[in-house]
């Protein structure tokens, strides 16, 4: 495949302090992108990161044509830089791409760009057990129309940026009960950039109340628990973990099906299967609702310390032995190389 690849005069990496990243601000030195035109992917190249120009009549502006990924690049003692399944990212982009109507993106141009892509900027993946590179493929119509229809041109990119931790504190949901954020037959499946849009006013109206996330529920009656939109949800009942199905209003996260792959492994009970809002509500009432936690490339696992359902608030438990450390430790210590990698999931960069 040929790359064209043009490096940065100077690094500016020497004014980052890496000690106080907020998520997703800093990037590095270099972008990948690759332009669709006249039916093909035009060859990709590498470029210093800076802004890039688009006609105001881009699709991208009036329709929402964009879909993208997350994925974590992380280094160990050795300085070697690993992903973490990058593989399932690079056939969900382009699941997302399908449904969105836009054209997949070549496997070998992927994996290509993102190798050369961090071997340049691997100075920007930090050692340590907070710090990863966030990386951020996407997709967006780049056709200058305003008609409303497919773009003929699209641009992929891929963008990184070193990150610590996402959630600064303690992470308190509530469950949704009024807005939805995906439908039967809709694009909550997709990693489809509006699906986030379409969150963010009910997520400031539960900030309001001292709640970082909505707990997304079906459409049609707020019954069961799906997703939060930046992770996917379990719930420790007593011993049994349990998280909904995928379906096409969940996303099917390389995080939450890792999880559920390592704790069957254990021999801890999982089901995927419906929640309902008010079994979880009866197990908080009982006390047998010991744990919650979203789980996602960006947020890891973090543990949810309480939500609100219906205006009525509930408290979990601080457990000692949790189920939510302990995964984070299983994943990230296959994350980082610090631990048997069984199911082949690491991916070296080289
Ligand atoms: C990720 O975990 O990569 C996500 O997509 C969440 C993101 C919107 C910050």
């Amino acid at each position: 495949m040929a790359l064209h690849i043009e490096k940065i005069a100077k690094s500016k990496i020497s004014n980052v302090d890496f000690s106080n990243l907020k998520f997703g601000q800093i990037f590095t030195d270099h972008m990948f992108e690759c332009d669709f035109e006249n039916g093909e992917w035009q060859t990709p190249k590498i470029r210093p990161y800076q802004p890039i120009s688009f006609d105001p009549s881009a699709k991208v502006f009036h329709y929402g044509q964009a879909v993208f990924e997350g994925m974590k690049a992380y280094k160990d003692d050795n300085n070697d830089v690993w992903l973490f399944r990058p593989d399932q990212n690079q056939v969900r982009i382009n699941k997302s791409a399908e449904r969105l109507d836009m054209p997949a993106f070549p496997k070998e141009y992927f994996f290509e760009g993102l190798n050369e892509l961090l071997k340049l900027d691997k100075e920007w993946v930090q050692k340590g057990a907070n710090n990863s590179l966030y990386i951020r493929p996407f997709i967006i119509a780049t056709e200058n129309c305003v008609s409303a229809s497919s773009s003929n041109k699209y641009k992929f990119m891929i963008i990184c940026s070193p990150v610590q931790a996402y959630y600064a504190g303690e992470v308190r949901v509530v469950f949704a009960d009024k807005f939805s954020r995906a439908a039967d037959g809709g694009v909550g499946f997709a990693k489809a950039a509006g699906n986030y849009a379409a969150s963010f006013y009910p997520t400031r109206l539960a900030g309001k109340d001292g709640y970082q996330q909505v707990v997304w529920t079906d459409a049609s009656k707020h019954e069961f628990l799906e997703e939060a939109g930046t992770m996917n949800v379990f719930f420790r009942v007593n011993d049994t973990l349990l998280t909904a199905p995928t379906s096409d209003r969940i996303l099917d996260g390389v995080t939450r099906k890792s999880i559920i792959q390592l704790m069957e492994d254990e021999g801890i009970k999982v089901e995927v299967r419906k929640i309902s809002v008010s079994e979880i509500v009866e197990a908080a009432r009982k006390g047998e609702l010991l744990e919650m936690f979203g789980a996602g490339t960006a947020a890891v696992i973090s543990p949810i310390s309480g939500f609100s359902n219906k205006g009525e608030s509930f408290e979990l438990p601080k457990l000692e032995n949790s189920y939510a450390a302990h995964i984070k430790k299983r994943i990230t210590d296959i994350q980082r190389n610090l631990a048997e990698d069984k199911f082949g999931w690491r991916y070296k960069v080289q």
